[in-house]
């Protein structure tokens, strides 16, 4: 009874570097910088324009003026790099969605400007895909209700040369389809192309947290889901063979998404390649962040710097996120 507490002398305490923020800042392991963060955009299919996105608080779909004129404020913050979604109006839309491959659509004209004015001070990548411009909303050609593979890679693959030929930095096909990659490889380095790069959506899944997304894309399909074409949430081991695959298909850059979800599949795809990883903060994501944040129930600056940093601690080099400007013009990333 009564006997005395024995302390053994603590020769190992991890809290001593967590003293002050000084020591912290020195031994964190994990940084989050502007350079590797890319700010997706959803560009109007004219030279003026401002849409809000009900779902997605803080984004809006641009004419090509004012998205030059978001791009140059976002540069100045050291925010040099861009994935640009593209829309169109209801009546161009058709069964192949050609409009996807038109010179003269959304993306390629505003790609043109933006590398007209920024050059090489800004890096442009362009969302590959044809949800956007399809009469059914669905990521590739339909035969009898579901997607064709091999008929939507040709159509795929023209909308990529157009975009290489408007000046893009890099292609991202997100439909999915088998063989895209190499495909699309092929074409552009058939049309001399053989500069523009190819930032895959390897592992892309089926997943809810787009639902803001094609509120803004207008890419909503209109009978079934992607469950045909995108990752199973269930699958880990095939998200990385996926991965894999578009690697030896001729991909630079791979990406997982959506991310907080799937963190550990980027951890899983960092092990098993060399190339650049991204990840893709989705439109879900950022609007539950939103809308919490909203009603007082989250504080944002500090849930976003902890998400980013998450992403970047499980493997991502690059993030694309809704949530670039806000997070480095209100210093939450310092
Ligand atoms: C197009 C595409 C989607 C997203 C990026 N490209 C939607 C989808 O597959 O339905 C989602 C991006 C986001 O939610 O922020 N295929």
């Amino acid at each position: 009874m009564n006997e005395p507490e024995i302390t053994r002398p603590r020769r190992v305490r991890p809290r001593r570097l967590r003293r002050h923020k000084t020591l912290r800042n020195l031994v964190a392991e994990t940084r989050v910088a502007p350079a590797s963060l890319i700010v997706p955009h959803f560009v109007l299919p004219a030279e003026r324009g401002r849409e809000a996105i009900p779902s997605m608080p803080g984004v809006e779909r641009l004419g090509r003026s004012d998205l030059l004129a978001r791009v140059e404020r976002d540069a100045g913050l050291g925010l040099r790099t861009v994935l640009l979604f593209g829309l169109t109006e209801e009546e161009r839309k058709d069964a192949s969605g050609s409009e996807s491959r038109s010179p003269g659509a959304a993306v390629p004209a505003a790609v043109r400007e933006l590398k007209r004015v920024f050059g090489d001070e800004l890096a442009v990548i362009t969302d590959v895909c044809l949800c956007a411009y399809t009469d059914h909303g669905h990521c590739g050609v339909l035969d009898r209700g579901t997607v064709d593979n091999d008929r939507s890679l040709a159509p795929l693959a023209s909308m990529a040369r157009v975009h290489g030929d408007a000046g893009a930095d890099l292609v991202a096909p997100s439909d999915m389809m088998d063989g895209r990659v190499a495909n699309i490889r092929d074409a552009l380095d058939r049309h001399g192309l053989t500069d523009v790069g190819i930032l895959s959506y390897a592992a892309k899944f089926a997943s809810a947290f787009y639902g803001p997304f094609r509120d803004a894309a207008g890419s909503a399909p209109g009978e079934g889901d992607r469950r045909g074409y995108q990752l199973d949430p269930r699958n880990g081991r095939e998200a990385v063979r996926e991965a894999l695959l578009d690697e030896e298909e001729g991909a630079d850059i791979l990406m997982v998404k959506p991310a907080l979800a799937y963190l550990d599949v980027v951890h899983r795809v960092r092990q098993a390649t060399r190339l650049p990883l991204a990840v893709y903060n989705v439109s879900g994501e950022y609007a539950a962040v939103k809308a919490a944040a909203e009603r007082g129930w989250l504080d944002e600056p500090q849930v976003v710097r902890e998400s980013l940093t998450a992403m970047r601690r499980a493997g991502a080099d690059l993030i694309i996120t809704y949530h670039a400007r806000d997070a480095v013009e209100g210093g939450w990333l310092r």
